[in-house]
C-alpha cells in the first residue's frame, strides 16, 4: 500500500493527507477488487457455460435472490462507508480550526503573493510554522488560478472578484512546492512557489527581520534587494536583454517610444507609474502582462526600486 501510494503521490506532510491518502487507497482498492471479481467471474462463465453446439440447452434459472440481494446490498453498504468517509475528511478539509493563522494569498499572473497579518507581503515564498493550522485566504487579480501543494494533498481554485480558501497544518519542518493547477496563460507552468515550513521561533524572527527590510540601508541598496525578493527579475533584466518586458539597464533618462506612439521620457514618475498602475503606458514592442504592486509594495519600497532603476540608468 504504502509503496503503490508513494509512487504517485510524494510524501503525506500535513494533518489530513494521511486520512487523504486511506480513503484515495481504500476506494481505488475496492473498485480493483470489485473490477477483478467482476470480470475474473464473467470470464469463467463465458468459457464454462459457451454453447457447445446444437444440441446445447439453455438452463432454466432465470434468477437467485439470495445473490442478487448480496450484489445490491454489499455494493450499497460500500458507497455509504465511502460516502460517510468521504463526507468528514471533506468537512475536515475545508473547516479551518479556529485558531489558524491566516495568511492572504493573492494570484496574479504569474506569482504568488503572500501577506502575513503583521503587514508583510513576500512573493512566490510562503513561511510557516510547522504544527500549525495556517488559513488561506485567496483572490486573483486576473484569471483564475489554483493553489496546489501536493505534499500535504490542499488545492483550491483561487478565483477573481472573490475569496476561496484553504487550510492546512504541516507535519515536518521543510521546503514544499507550490504549483499553479489551472492553465492561466503563457506563463502558468512558471507559477511556482515554495512553502517553506519551519519552527516556531524561526517563524517569529522571519516575521521580525521581515518586517524590519530595509533598515539600515540605503534606497538603493533596499531597491536591489527588493528586485530580487519580488522577483522582478523574472521579467526584467538588468544587463540589457529584453525579457518579457524591458531591460531596465541605462532606461533612466532615455527617451522611448510608447505602444500608442508617443515618445516619454524615463523619469521617476513613469517608473513608479509603471510599478503601481503598469497597464497604463506600455512600452512599445511588449504585452501589457504586468501585474500591478499596488497595495503590495509599501511606499519605501516604490521609492527604493525607483532609486535602483535609476541608478542602472547611470551607469
Ligand atoms: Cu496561474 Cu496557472
Amino acid at each position: 500500500m504504502r509503496l503503490i501510494a508513494s509512487s504517485w503521490l510524494p510524501p503525506a506532510k500535513s494533518t489530513v493527507a494521511a486520512d487523504y491518502d486511506l480513503l484515495f487507497n481504500f476506494i481505488l482498492f475496492a473498485g480493483l477488487i470489485i473490477f477483478a471479481i467482476v470480470v475474473v467471474t464473467m470470464v469463467l462463465f463465458v468459457v464454462k457455460y459457451r454453447r457447445r453446439g446444437k444440441a446445447g440447452k439453455t438452463s432454466g434459472k432465470d434468477h437467485n435472490l439470495v445473490l442478487e440481494l448480496l450484489w445490491s446490498i454489499l455494493p450499497f453498504l460500500l458507497t455509504l462507508i465511502v460516502f460517510d468517509w468521504g463526507f468528514a475528511s471533506y468537512i475536515r478539509l475545508n473547516v479551518a480550526p479556529a485558531n489558524s493563522l491566516e495568511i492572504k494569498v493573492k494570484a496574479q499572473k504569474w506569482s504568488w503573493v503572500f501577506e502575513y497579518p503583521e503587514g508583510l507581503t513576500e512573493i512566490n515564498k510562503l513561511v510557516v510554522p510547522v504544527d500549525q493550522p495556517v488559513k488561506l485566504l485567496m483572490s486573483s487579480a486576473d484569471v483564475i488560478h489554483s493553489f496546489y501543494v501536493p505534499w500535504f494533498r490542499v488545492k483550491a481554485d483561487v478565483l477573481p472578484n472573490r475569496y476561496s480558501s484553504l487550510w492546512f497544518e504541516a507535519i515536518d519542518t521543510g521546503e514544499y512546492a507550490i504549483f499553479c493547477a489551472e492553465y492561466c496563460g503563457k506563463g502558468h507552468s512558471e507559477m511556482l512557489g515554495i512553502v517553506e515550513v519551519v519552527t516556531d521561533s524561526a517563524y517569529a524572527a522571519y516575521i521580525e527581520s521581515g518586517t524590519k527590510l530595509g533598515e539600515g540601508l540605503t534606497l538603493e541598496e533596499f531597491g536591489k534587494q527588493l528586485f530580487t525578493s519580488k522577483a522582478c527579475f523574472t521579467c526584467h533584466t538588468i544587463d540589457g536583454k529584453n525579457s518579457q518586458g524591458p531591460s531596465f539597464f541605462m532606461r533612466f533618462g532615455k527617451s522611448i517610444v510608447m505602444s500608442d506612439g508617443s515618445q516619454i521620457v524615463v523619469d521617476e514618475n513613469y517608473i513608479r507609474e509603471s510599478i503601481l498602475s503598469p497597464g497604463v503606458r506600455i512600452v512599445s514592442g511588449f504585452q501589457p502582462i504586468m501585474p500591478t504592486f499596488q497595495g503590495i509594495l509599501k511606499e519605501r519600497e516604490v521609492d527604493a526600486l525607483v532609486v535602483y532603476v535609476k541608478s542602472l540608468g547611470k551607469q
